[in-house]
């Protein structure tokens, strides 16, 4: 594991053994909902429990609740077994069937499952350039054929990666921000324009089906965040896989 992945597993890990649940969301990621709602709402409840879908980076399960919710088999990797705990706490306690467990999602665990759909919500940015890429080509690999892939991303535009004063790990990928007027990082953060992950993704075997960005602002409209929404679909396997 590189020194990047220990040092982002270290500040997930004390986050979740400090803040607990209240440490990610609660409720889901609402293009994730959009995106459902495109693609598999449709689907007769008595057939969803065929489709399976991972995230990758589950955190305390703010996402997965809501795909076992609707029916779907859901799994989820996290690389703090602290937010495995939690997460399958409140499966538990909810009464809903999910697979979890800890490990880097580079080298996805479920040796023997290929998913339907892969998710991320704003876990992969935590790699740098280079994982990034192979994160990619192992989202391709436990992906079936014509399986989606949905991601939700940090983009080139925002404020934070044009203007703010940072230290940077590679031309994508921040290591430390420092700015008293904006988020505190301090873990590795790695940013996107658009055209480059739909090259990302076209050059390991995806189709590009969706891809928009979303801008919000932060601190009384000091700060502007925009995230790409994008969704691939698997149409061959990427070169190494
Ligand atoms: C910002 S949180 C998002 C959590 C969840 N997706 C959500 O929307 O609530 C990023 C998550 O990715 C996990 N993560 C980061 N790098 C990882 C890696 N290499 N393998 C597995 N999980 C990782 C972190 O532990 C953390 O739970």
């Amino acid at each position: 594991m590189s020194e990047l992945i220990k040092k982002t597993k270290l500040f997930y890990e004390k986050g979740y053994k400090k803040k607990g649940i209240e440490y990610q969301r609660k409720y889901p990621n609402e293009e994730l909902c959009r995106f459902m709602g495109r693609n598999y709402f449709d689907i007769h409840p008595k057939k969803r429990k065929k489709i399976k879908i991972l995230e990758t980076g589950c955190g305390t399960g703010g996402n997965a609740w809501m795909l076992s919710r609707e029916g779907f088999s859901t799994f989820g990797v996290d690389i703090s077994s602290k937010s495995i705990d939690l997460i399958k706490k409140l499966f538990k306690k909810n009464n809903l069937k999910g697979n979890f467990k800890t490990g880097n999602f580079l080298n996805i665990p479920f040796k023997n499952v290929n998913f339907d759909l892969i998710i991320d919500i704003f876990s992969s940015c935590c790699l740098d350039k280079e994982n990034g890429k192979k994160y990619i080509q192992e989202v391709n690999r436990k992906l079936k054929n014509n399986g989606k892939f949905f991601s939700y991303f940090p983009s080139k535009n925002s404020n934070m990666f044009k203007f703010l004063n940072k230290k940077m790990h590679d031309t994508d990928t921040m290591i430390s921000l420092k700015n008293k007027s904006s988020y505190k990082i301090d873990h590795p953060l790695r940013f996107m324009s658009t055209n480059q992950y739909i090259n990302l993704l076209k050059n390991n075997g995806f189709k590009i089906e969706y891809a928009e960005e979303l801008t919000r602002t932060y601190f009384f409209r000091k700060e502007k965040f925009t995230f790409l929404v994008i969704e691939g679909k698997k149409i061959k396997p990427s070169n190494t896989s």
